[in-house]
């Protein structure tokens, strides 16, 4: 698997930060920022040899956008659909809720063609509206799916904020491992789980597991049983001491202090947790992606 270059990840989060700026501050749904968002992502998937649609939804009187880039080729009954809202709150310009995530996975996207990558299974990517409104493009998205199309997506990878200030490494816990909290993933998420793992473990960085709570565009893909998962690096909740003796930064503090605020800019990003949030989107569907398909 490639190694995802941090400066065209940050270039893009710079592009997103733009066109926040000129776009009133933000790129939340219904905004000018959004659809802004959305043909800025489109063109550099167009310009690589992705097939793009545009699927427009309609939420709270306003029009939400999700963007589907399919890489030609691979199984068509065996999807790997990999996600990131692009949507931010009114508030702020959302670069690392969710800039952060979406530049991971664009550039990963990117780097498929640059490779002209040819996997066993059929690669998606979809870049998600109206995350913060309630998960309503992802919805809008699984519930648009005819039943047999739903059934080939056979795993969903979701990242939403990779590059928190004072991150953690949380995968979600696809396997239950911890015993507690939402039970685990649809039978499937264990192993995606388990491939992230590995990628992280091979570079020395510990991970801790976070539950499936329904906060993110995973939601409407396991209610389908669809297999999942994805990291996380944390948002408003407090680093605790053991986690900053695992992790290195400031106990005592958020995850992201800038969480949902007009200060989650492109100052709000650690380069390193990006850096290595993004190498894992691509070991993963690099490792998933080319997997030899079962006979
Ligand atoms: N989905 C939340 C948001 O966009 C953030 C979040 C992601 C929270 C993953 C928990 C787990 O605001
Ligand atoms: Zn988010
Ligand atoms: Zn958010
Ligand atoms: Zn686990």
């Amino acid at each position: 698997p490639p190694n995802i270059s941090l400066a065209n990840v940050k270039a893009h989060l710079t592009q997103l930060q733009s066109i926040a700026t000129a776009n009133g501050g933000n790129r939340a749904h219904g905004r000018p920022g959004y659809l802004a968002s959305v043909n800025y992502a489109k063109g550099l998937l167009d310009a690589a040899g992705y097939t793009t649609t545009v699927q427009s939804f309609t939420y709270n009187g306003a029009t939400g956008y999700n963007l589907i880039a399919d890489w030609p080729g691979g199984d068509p009954n065996d999807v790997l659909m990999t996600g990131s809202h692009l949507d931010s709150v009114t508030a702020g310009p959302g670069i690392n809720d969710n800039g952060s995530g979406s530049a991971g996975v664009l550039e990963t996207a990117l780097e498929v063609s640059r490779q002209a990558l040819a996997p066993t299974k059929h690669l998606r990517f979809g870049w998600w509206g109206a995350e913060e409104l309630g998960l309503r493009g992802s919805t809008a998205y699984v519930s648009s799916l005819t039943a047999t199309e739903r059934a080939k997506i056979k795993g969903y990878l979701n990242f939403d904020m990779i590059g928190s200030p004072n991150p953690g490494y949380f995968l979600y816990d696809g396997d239950n491992s911890d015993g507690v909290g939402s039970g685990p993933g649809p039978s499937g998420s264990a192993q995606i789980e388990a491939t992230l793992a590995a990628y992280f473990t091979s570079i020395g960085v510990a991970t801790r597991g976070t539950d499936f709570d329904g906060r993110s565009d995973y939601g409407p893909f396991i209610a389908q049983g669809i297999p999942a998962g994805g990291t996380f690096t944390g948002a408003e909740g407090v680093k605790t001491a053991a986690q900053a003796t695992l992790w290195g930064g400031t106990s005592g503090q958020a995850f992201d202090a800038c969480y949902h605020r007009a200060c989650d800019t492109s100052a709000n990003i650690n380069d390193t947790a990006l850096d290595r949030n993004a190498d894992a989107i691509a070991y993963t569907v690099w490792t998933l992606g080319t997997a030899a398909v079962p006979t």
